[in-house]
């Protein structure tokens, strides 16, 4: 039985990719430590999924292990030799890391040095796919120029039709503390590809989306607005009029890409994964497409003061994504995803404060 070890598996990714695979079957290990709800309190409890899947899939073994304990990790996958890692565990919020600054870049950084090198000593033939973030791009998009439309911005540059390519420099801008730990995984990611010529694949993400996110204020931008729309809350808009565009890929699209990857890898690849244009939208306009779905109108105040380093108008361009991998594409809209995210904050069982 092929085996992979999914480090995150208690979050929205790693969830989803651990669930793809045991469902083909394979063995899958999940580790994580619930640290979400170290990050954000209470709100990003994640047993609840863990448990979830433990009771849903009879070949997933869960691991308590924290990816910042080098010994811990080598051991494991040593143990284990998996056929393909996934690494999905982070500290994953750009306003949070300021605050978190050594534990933010240890995990981002330092956890993924640690299984890059378990995964080089262990088993340098397997598929090893990162989890980076389109953050690695700094604030660079926001030098595009843009056109203001009635509820969103949008480029104003033919170059960027379909949106951001892989080919955008990431040097020479304002990450947040988050978006520079992430470049440092990313880069290592890299490396272990090109230097060592491990069959290593960098995912971007642009907002990665879908029913299984414990969404917070400072990560999972529709979960949480969703949330908060159910349960009548104030959600805050920073800046830009709340014009400012997210593209949104439901986590099933996410673990399809992988498993694309897995069969069939490449070396040191840099993809930019998120909805597209087609599944883009502002805030404004994820406000009218929640309240259609609940009947509920979005309470919410303005903040006149932007997110430090945020993207006024970000879509992944996909066509490198489709290129590498023609069978791959968007199997949910957005707005299928919207209501898939309602009803599970509606009847999953979880924490909710
Ligand atoms: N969700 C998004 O919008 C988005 C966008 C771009 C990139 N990403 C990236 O995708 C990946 C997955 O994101 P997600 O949304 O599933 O996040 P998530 O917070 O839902 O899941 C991450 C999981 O990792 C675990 N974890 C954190 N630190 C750990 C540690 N030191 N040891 C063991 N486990 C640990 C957490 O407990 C959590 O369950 C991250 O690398 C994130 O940066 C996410």
């Amino acid at each position: 039985m092929r085996s992979i070890l999914v480090t995150g598996s208690s979050g929205l990714i790693g969830s989803e990719v651990a669930s793809y695979f045991a469902k083909l079957g394979w063995a899958v290990h999940g580790v994580d430590n619930n640290q979400r709800a170290v990050f954000f309190g209470p709100a990003g409890d994640t047993r609840w999924n863990q448990a979830r899947l433990a009771v849903a899939h009879p070949t997933f073994q869960h691991h308590e292990l924290d990816i910042r304990d080098r010994d811990g990790v080598v051991a494991l996958v040593a143990s284990l030799k998996p056929s393909a890692i996934v690494h999905a565990a982070a500290q994953p919020s750009h306003d949070r890391a300021a605050a978190i600054a050594f534990d933010d870049f240890d995990t981002n950084a330092g956890g993924t040095l640690n299984l890059l090198e378990a995964a080089r000593r262990a088993c340098p033939e397997s598929p090893f796919v990162h989890m980076s973030t389109n953050k690695v791009y700094g604030d660079r998009p926001n030098t595009i120029p843009l056109r203001e439309l009635g509820t969103r911005w949008d480029y104003d540059d033919p170059a960027f039709a379909h949106g951001i390519a892989e080919d955008l420099p990431i040097d020479q801008s304002m990450h947040s503390l988050f978006g520079a730990s992430k470049v440092a995984g990313d880069v290592m990611v890299q490396e272990y590809g090109r230097y060592f010529g491990m069959p290593t694949c960098c995912l971007r993400g642009g907002c990665l989306t879908g029913p299984s996110h414990s969404g917070v204020e400072l990560h999972g931008f529709l979960s949480y607005l969703i949330k908060c729309n159910i349960e009548e809350r104030e959600y805050r808009v920073f800046g830009y009029k709340g014009k400012q565009v997210r593209d949104n890929i439901h986590s099933l699209d996410v673990a399809r890409f992988v498993h694309a990857f897995v069969d069939a890898p490449r070396s040191a690849e840099v993809y930019n994964l998120g909805g597209g244009k087609e599944n883009s939208c502002s805030i404004l306009e994820a406000f009218a497409m929640v309240e259609r779905v609940t009947g509920k109108p979005q309470r919410h105040t303005y903040v006149n003061q932007a997110r430090a380093g945020d993207h006024i108008c970000y879509y992944s361009d996909l066509r490198k994504m489709k290129a590498h991998y023609p069978a791959w594409g968007i199997t949910k809209s957005l707005p299928a995803t919207v209501a898939e995210i309602v009803e599970a904050w509606q009847h999953l069982p979880r924490t909710t404060s």
